[in-house]
């Protein structure tokens, strides 16, 4: 019983951590793209141009990468502990793809960082707004799917 109770306080609290480092992922997520709007209309060489980036880098470097890997590996360490039966659990999977559809998006961004880094404009700042909406769209499936577990 002392050991369940233990191996439960452990799981609640992997959870904890889980939804903080997620919420540091999903506020890079969403902000990043915004910064890109404004970089996208900065004139090159200029003082915005220099200021965006120092602040994007210090966002996908600081915050956004290892928020990302720490919600992955705690996210791993929860399937393995009440999901390892992977097949009874569909929403699972429906978060899974979406999840995955996150982290596509987020070498997305880092890749574009990169190329306004080398001086580029990667996207229009139109696209980047229309690009902000996906972070919001992903989020609210997987919170529906991880909370409510439909199916
Ligand atoms: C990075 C890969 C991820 C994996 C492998 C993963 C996996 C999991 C697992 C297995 C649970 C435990 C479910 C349970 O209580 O039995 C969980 C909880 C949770 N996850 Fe994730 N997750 C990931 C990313 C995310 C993301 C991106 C979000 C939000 C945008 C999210 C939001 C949540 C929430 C809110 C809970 C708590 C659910 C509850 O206690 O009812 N997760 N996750």
């Amino acid at each position: 019983m002392a050991t369940e109770n233990l191996i439960w306080d452990i799981f609640i609290w992997v959870k904890a951590f889980h939804v903080i480092a997620v919420i540091f992922w999903m506020a890079g997520l969403l902000l990043l793209p915004r910064f890109y709007v404004y970089h996208s209309t900065a004139k090159p060489g200029g003082e915005l141009e220099a200021q965006m980036l120092i602040a994007e880098a210090r966002l996908m470097k600081i915050i956004m990468n290892p928020a990302m890997v720490v919600a992955f590996v705690l996210g791993l360490a929860l399937i393995a502990y009440r999901h390892a039966d992977l097949f009874s659990s569909a929403w699972l999977w429906v978060k899974l793809v979406f999840v995955f559809g996150l982290i596509g998006f987020h070498g997305m961004l880092s890749a574009d960082r990169k190329k306004f880094a080398r001086g580029e404009r990667p996207r229009s700042e139109k696209t980047y707004r229309k690009l902000n909406e996906i972070p919001s769209i992903a989020a609210i499936v997987i919170v529906i799917m991880a909370i409510v577990e439909p199916f």
